[in-house]
């Protein structure tokens, strides 16, 4: 059966045959250490969970809500950005509830993108940004992402037809932040051009070593231009919920909500009730969540580096950016590291071309096996030598 054509251009999930290979090791019984995926591996916070709990015999919530979700959870989004950003939204016009962030991320190129029209994106890159344009009709144009140039894209290399520009630090897969001034250089240059920012805010309570991660709405002329993108999944350990939310420029929220009104109903209620508890309740969570990642990047690159292999640590998210040596390709180091090592890491090409020449490693693992995997795959790059 032929499908559409917009289907026919979604592209490839690069390693599901990792992910395969990882499944079939495990059926026979060989105990992988998974550090490909980036779903968190710890439980979601009582107090969130009890919530949930409460929510769930509310009759309210056996029916149908409203299309556009809980008024109190943006409400709270609205309170959550006051207090982490100093920003002020107005949360009836400029808030949107979305099912994961992930499908904003899709959304906001079918509400925006025509055929035809240049949309940038990290590369390497989260690659649900690039589900979203192929399903507009448009261009992606891969925005290089270098150790050169500290993982910033650059601001130079833009098309006259660009419509919608993604970016999104920390990075997923770099591991780095951007700073203010680079967040103020692209807001100038995104109005004077009309090109509309998309950022990707996904781990904005993880950055390491006294840093903080930047808001795009809390820069001058942020929300003038753009709109930002949050999820509960990383922060507060809630990847299976599905519950994210989108903020910023107003027009750009109509729009994605009237499409939203089209796709799906909003997410159950009892899931909004508890993702209310989560923003509004106990912050200590976060906290200790942010140190347990960053204890574990530690981890993982003292023991590297203890069998010679030198990993730059990262800045924030979950990931830790990896450099290979060039006689193998990621893909081949990915392979080898799961064939001999037994343990699974993300090839850097599966992001974007710029990603060759690195492994992701996702820090959703205790640290026992974070130090067992780095000695491991630090020995096999040891030994493998050109040929
Ligand atoms: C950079 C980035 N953005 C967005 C998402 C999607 O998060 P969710 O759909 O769970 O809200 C992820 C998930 O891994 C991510 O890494």
């Amino acid at each position: 059966m032929q499908p559409a054509n917009r289907i026919q251009r979604l592209p490839q999930q690069l390693f599901a045959h990792l992910v395969q290979a990882v499944e079939d090791k495990r059926r026979q019984g060989i105990d992988v250490i998974n550090l490909g995926q980036g779903n968190p591996d710890l439980p979601t916070p009582a107090h969130i969970v009890n919530a949930l709990q409460e929510a769930a015999v509310n009759p309210r919530y056996h029916r149908y809500i409203s299309f556009r979700g809980l008024s109190t959870l943006k409400e709270a989004v609205a309170q959550w950005y006051w207090e982490r950003y100093a920003v002020d939204l107005d949360p009836s016009s400029e808030v949107a509830i979305l099912i994961g962030s992930k499908i904003g991320l899709e959304e906001v190129s079918l509400a925006f993108v025509n055929p035809g029209d240049a949309v940038l994106a990290p590369d390497p890159g989260y690659p649900d940004y690039l589900s979203g344009i192929r399903l507009a009709g448009g261009d992606l144009h891969p925005w290089p992402l270098v150790a050169a140039r500290q993982y910033l894209p650059p601001l130079d290399d833009w098309p006259a037809t660009t419509r919608l520009a993604f970016i999104n630090y920390p990075n997923n897969p770099t591991g780095r932040l951007a700073p203010a001034a680079f967040f103020d250089q692209l807001i100038q240059r995104a109005l004077s051009t009309h090109v509309i920012l998309a950022h990707d805010l996904a781990y904005g309570d993880i950055a390491f070593d006294g840093r903080r991660a930047i808001s795009l709405l809390s820069r001058p002329g942020g929300k003038d231009v753009g709109i930002e993108f949050t999820t509960l999944s990383k922060s507060y350990n809630m990847a299976g919920w599905r519950i994210g939310f989108a903020a910023g420029h107003r027009d750009i929220i109509r729009y994605l909500e009237l499409l939203q009104d089209h796709l799906h109903c909003s997410q159950w209620g009892a899931i909004q009730e508890a993702a209310i508890a989560a923003l509004t309740g106990p912050q200590d969570s976060v906290r200790l969540l942010c140190q347990t990642y960053e204890a574990r990047r530690n981890t993982f690159i003292t023991a590297a580096a203890q069998h010679g292999w030198n990993i730059p640590p990262s800045e924030g998210a979950i990931f830790i950016w990896c450099p290979v040596p060039p006689h193998r390709t990621s893909m081949e180091w990915a392979h080898l590291f799961l064939e001999k090592a037994q343990v699974m890491v993300a090839p850097g090409s599966a992001f974007g071309s710029h990603g060759e020449g690195y492994v992701r490693v996702a820090l959703t693992e205790p640290s026992e096996r974070l130090h067992e995997a780095a000695g491991r795959l630090a020995t096999l790059l040891r030994d493998d030598t050109p040929e």
